[in-house]
């Protein structure tokens, strides 16, 4: 076993648990704790507790079901999200521990400068989407956080995984009455999770964008579920102006440029495959793991 020392946190969430289960699979010591990050004092004595040497943040407010929850809790939202957020990342800064953060990408939408299907947003590029509170308290808790030097940036974006648990992008989309139809940057987890260890065992800092490389459509991604995963399936589209009438906030549709994380993972002979290519193999183990 390793010498390293996992902490999750956010210890009951979907992503933690993927996470979890993954550190395990590899022989990793690793614990979990669902201490509230704003809790400065008992953050303290979790970190004094557990003494991990990697600190890995999986809490987050994501409202439920959806993100308009945030629109109408802002002040929990901020707690968790930018209070809280930056509380775990300075206490482990304190502590000289490395802390890796699961952000979002979410912080972003098309414009005349970054196009659909041209220029992607680079980890540079100051957010510009704020169409929602969620968006908002994240983009603006990244913009200060990046600074701590102890601390991993990992900016997801609609995370998928191999099964059709609740809060995977395909799953939301494929139980829709109506779905956009926009090329994304989308984050496949069995593609982008070894690949958050490796760059935290390595002690890697910094803003990396955490999805697969390209961007996809939501027809593309509906049109290999059915051609892979479910026979027959069909869906509906509707217009960006039509999906505003139901829901409260906006939600982002960008592309992300990872060419930093593809040359970063390069150093480590870890290759994360082109979203088509991806989403082909995600489903191709749906389909034989019979979770359709
Ligand atoms: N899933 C996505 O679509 C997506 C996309 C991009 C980024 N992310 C980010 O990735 C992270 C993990 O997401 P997820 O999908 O795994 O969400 P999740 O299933 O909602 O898990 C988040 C966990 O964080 C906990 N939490 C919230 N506020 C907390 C606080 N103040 N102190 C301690 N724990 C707190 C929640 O516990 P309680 O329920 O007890 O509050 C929950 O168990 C989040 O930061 C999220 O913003 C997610």
């Amino acid at each position: 076993m390793s010498a390293h020392r996992f902490l999750i946190w956010g210890g009951r969430g979907w992503i933690a648990g993927h996470l979890e289960a993954l550190l395990q699979k590899q022989g990793k010591e690793v614990y979990t704790t669902t201490v509230r990050v704003e809790d400065r004092e008992a953050v303290k004595i979790e970190l004094n507790r557990i003494k991990p040497t990697h600190v890995i943040n999986c809490a987050g407010c994501t409202g439920r079901p959806n993100v308009d929850w945030c629109e109408d809790h802002k002040e929990e939202t901020m707690r968790s999200n930018v209070i809280g957020t930056l509380n775990l990342t300075d206490l482990c800064f304190l502590a000289g521990l490395h802390c890796t953060v699961f952000a979002t990408g979410c912080i972003y939408q098309y414009d005349d400068v970054h196009p659909i299907g041209g220029t992607a947003y680079k980890e540079t590029d100051p957010f510009n989407f704020t169409g929602s509170f969620y968006s908002e308290t994240k983009g603006h808790a990244e913009e200060v956080m990046k600074h701590y030097t102890n601390c991993l940036i990992l900016r997801l974006r609609m995370p998928v995984s191999d099964d059709l648990h609740p809060r995977s992008f395909v799953t939301k989309i494929s139980k829709y009455e109506r779905v956009v139809d926009i090329p994304n940057s989308n984050s496949v987890l069995t593609d982008l999770l070894p690949a958050a260890i490796l760059l935290a065992e390595h002690g890697d800092t910094g803003v990396y964008n955490f999805t697969n490389p390209g961007a996809i459509s939501h027809n593309e991604v509906l049109a290999l579920f059915r051609d892979i995963v479910r026979p027959g399936f069909t869906w509906k589209n509707f217009t960006l102006e039509d999906q505003a009438h139901v829901i409260k906030a906006g939600r982002s549709n960008c592309e992300l440029d990872s060419t930093n994380l593809e040359n970063k993972l390069k150093e480590y002979g870890y290759v994360v495959p082109e979203i088509h290519e991806a989403y082909r193999l995600c489903f191709e183990r749906m389909k034989a793991a019979g979770t359709q």
